[in-house]
């Protein structure tokens, strides 16, 4: 989704503007552009494309100003082009501005603009905002800004610079984050404080409706009534070494790497040693809460949503509560079927998803219980929540997940085991599950370190236009993910199903150049996994098996083999993704894709 940076202080912004673009580029974007004050105007420079490919052509004379903004867009309104990329302008060129986020009375104020003569350029709904202040700007800029909260709805994240004040950035926030920094003779906004925590000492979390007037002497922080707030801010303490990749040539397999030790530091975090009970202090409900629960909706989108799969199935399993997934996007809450009894289980690695925040919104007003599994403490989802689960996975830059999709499985059966505790029926579960808990770490680093034997596979699948994932139980979630995972970065057209599904339709795909991936996982499962396999084998399909370690039947059935550590069953999804992620990343690779920043993909998507 789109980024912002903004800056003002002694040196040269478009240094501090450019990094903060490519830091913040993990969101994904497909646009980007800067303006900066230069000797009493403002220069704007913008195109589609990659910020690594546009700045290098930058007039970096005429962007030379100590004041300025930056912005990568993910196209909303309008296709990527030069003349969609913020920072939009005036038709004066007395205003720049870069925006975040959906204004939704854009058509009314467009032609409201049009009648008293304004001429837009864009498509975009961000120029309107750029006619809308310089009209409305009259030497103050914060009741400009009161003008524009009180005038446009929606969600906006806005940065304003005013040729007339070209030491002043005007931040203002509706519904998209924002962060306002400050060190000695410097100021600086984004969306994430990744792309100033490098040049601020301190910062301040802008909430909603609030206008921040940034300048070298700080930010001053003011209410939508126009009155100066009072905002105690924070130390940055960005971890540094999460911003790099080390030596991984790209996030994704960083992040991949990182999964033993996040998983360690869960497990460690949630499982009290000494009593052995699940520690989720941040839940908001009680033991007679959570027994009262009649049904479990768990909302997410994407990968998220897969999660709700396994989620659902381990809330019915061990809690013996009714539970399924809704996609974000597709919860309707029925008011007659909702209440205090429901709850609805938000999962997000970003806590921006719109359509999951919507469901959200929905299910609270309609009286359900609410709980946010999220990576993300300070986002929009989080705030609105009722109890928050964290992830605690850490910043995750590629924008396929990977290692937020285990920490999500993870944190989803601590979750329902926590239900089903309240409910007088989880120890049992938890004393069996514990060690294999403690073992799960190690069991997903011996995954990683099978990746030869992923590359091998890679060779042999990676010039296929299609595949399919096959996986019963809580492997069918792995299955849908495994495939999401290989369209997502290698554009490989691939379909996750229920095992038992296939001769139900999508066998009549089976052939030699269409690769099935089947998760054969154990006991009565890996019974009927191995007669999937041979359906699929009967008719010239080349098999590749996520098989336990010594499964010697395995080898007679399938073509190739991942092989991986066999672990308690609840827990098998998380290491059996691992050879997953690997395939996809390793077919990417040979294809020569953008591994980390997929094509007409952002991070965490802020419309619905
Ligand atoms: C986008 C991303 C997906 C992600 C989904 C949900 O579509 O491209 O990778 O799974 O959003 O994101 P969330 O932040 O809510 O988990």
């Amino acid at each position: 989704m789109c980024g912002i940076i903004g800056y003002v202080g002694a040196g040269e912004a478009l240094p501090i503007l450019v990094e903060g673009i490519r830091l913040l580029s993990y969101r994904g974007y497909d646009s980007a552009g800067v303006a900066v004050a230069h000797d009493g105007r403002l220069v704007v420079e913008k195109d589609k494309g990659r910020i690594e490919d546009l700045a290098p052509s930058w007039d970096r004379q005429k962007l030379s100003g100590s004041s300025g903004i930056g912005h990568t867009r993910w196209a909303t309104h309008g296709r990527p082009s030069r003349v969609n990329a913020h920072p939009q302008q005036d038709a004066a060129g007395d205003v720049v501005v870069v925006h975040n986020g959906v204004l939704e009375n854009d058509i009314a104020l467009r032609e409201e603009l049009e009648a008293a003569g304004v001429k837009f350029v864009s498509e975009t709904d961000t120029e309107v905002f750029a006619h809308l202040y310089a009209r409305l700007f009259r030497g103050d800029p914060v009741a400009a800004a009161r003008e524009i909260l009180a005038r446009c709805h929606g969600r906006f994240s806005l940065v304003f610079l005013h040729r007339a004040q070209p030491g002043t950035l005007v931040a203002v926030r509706r519904g998209s984050p924002l962060v306002a920094g400050y060190a000695s003779g410097v100021g600086l906004v984004a969306s994430d404080v990744r792309a100033i925590a490098g040049h601020a000492d301190r910062a301040v979390e802008i909430e909603e409706d609030e206008i921040v007037i940034v300048t070298r002497d700080g930010v001053a922080v003011h209410g939508a009534d126009g009155a100066r707030k009072d905002r105690a801010a924070h130390a940055v303490t960005y971890d540094d070494s999460s911003l790099g990749k080390g030596a991984f040539p790209h996030w994704m397999l960083k992040e991949i790497h990182e999964q033993p030790d996040r998983l360690a530091d869960l497990v460690a975090a949630r499982i009290d040693p000494v009593h052995g009970r699940i520690r989720l202090d941040e839940l908001g409900l009680t033991d007679a809460d959570l027994a009262g629960i009649e049904r479990v909706d768990l909302v997410g989108c994407g990968t998220a949503s897969y999660a709700c799969m396994y989620g659902a199935r381990a809330f019915e399993a061990l809690a013996g509560v009714p539970a399924r997934m809704v996609p974000g996007s597709e919860f309707e809450a029925r008011a007659e079927l909702l209440g205090p009894r429901r709850l609805v289980v938000a999962v997000s690695q970003s806590g921006e998803t719109a359509d999951t925040h919507a469901a959200v919104e929905a299910a609270k007003a309609a009286g359900a219980r609410t709980v946010g599994v999220l990576n993300v403490r300070a986002s929009r989802i989080a705030r609105s929540v009722g109890g928050f689960v964290d992830i605690h996975a850490g910043p995750e830059i590629c924008v396929a997940s990977t290692k937020v999709y285990t920490g999500m499985l993870l944190s989803l059966l601590l979750l329902a085991l926590r239900v089903a505790q309240a409910r007088g029926r989880g120890g049992a579960a938890l004393a069996a599950l514990r060690p294999a808990l403690d073992a799960l770490p190690d069991a997903v680093r011996r995954a990683i370190a099978g990746h030869d034997h992923v590359r091998e596979v890679a060779r042999e699948v990676h010039r296929a236009q299609n595949m399919l994932y096959i996986g019963r139980g809580p492997d069918h979630a792995t299955a849908v993910e495994g495939a999401m995972k290989m369209k997502e970065i290698s554009y490989i057209h691939a379909e996750g199903y229920a095992a038992g599904e296939l001769k139900h339709g999508p066998i009549a795909l089976v052939s030699w150049d269409v690769p099935t991936v089947a998760l054969l996982g154990q006991g009565d499962a890996r019974t009927k996994m191995l007669a999937n396999v041979r359906e699929v084998r009967a008719r010239d399909g080349l098999v590749i098996a996520v098989a336990g370690e010594d499964d010697a039947d395995a080898r007679k059935v399938a073509d190739m083999i991942l092989p991986v550590p066999t672990v308690d069953p609840w827990l098998a999804p998380l290491v059996h993704t691992i050879p997953l992620q690997l395939l996809a990343y390793d077919v990417a690779r040979r294809r020569g894709c953008d591994i980390d920043q997929p094509r007409n993909l952002a991070k965490s998507v802020t419309v619905q």
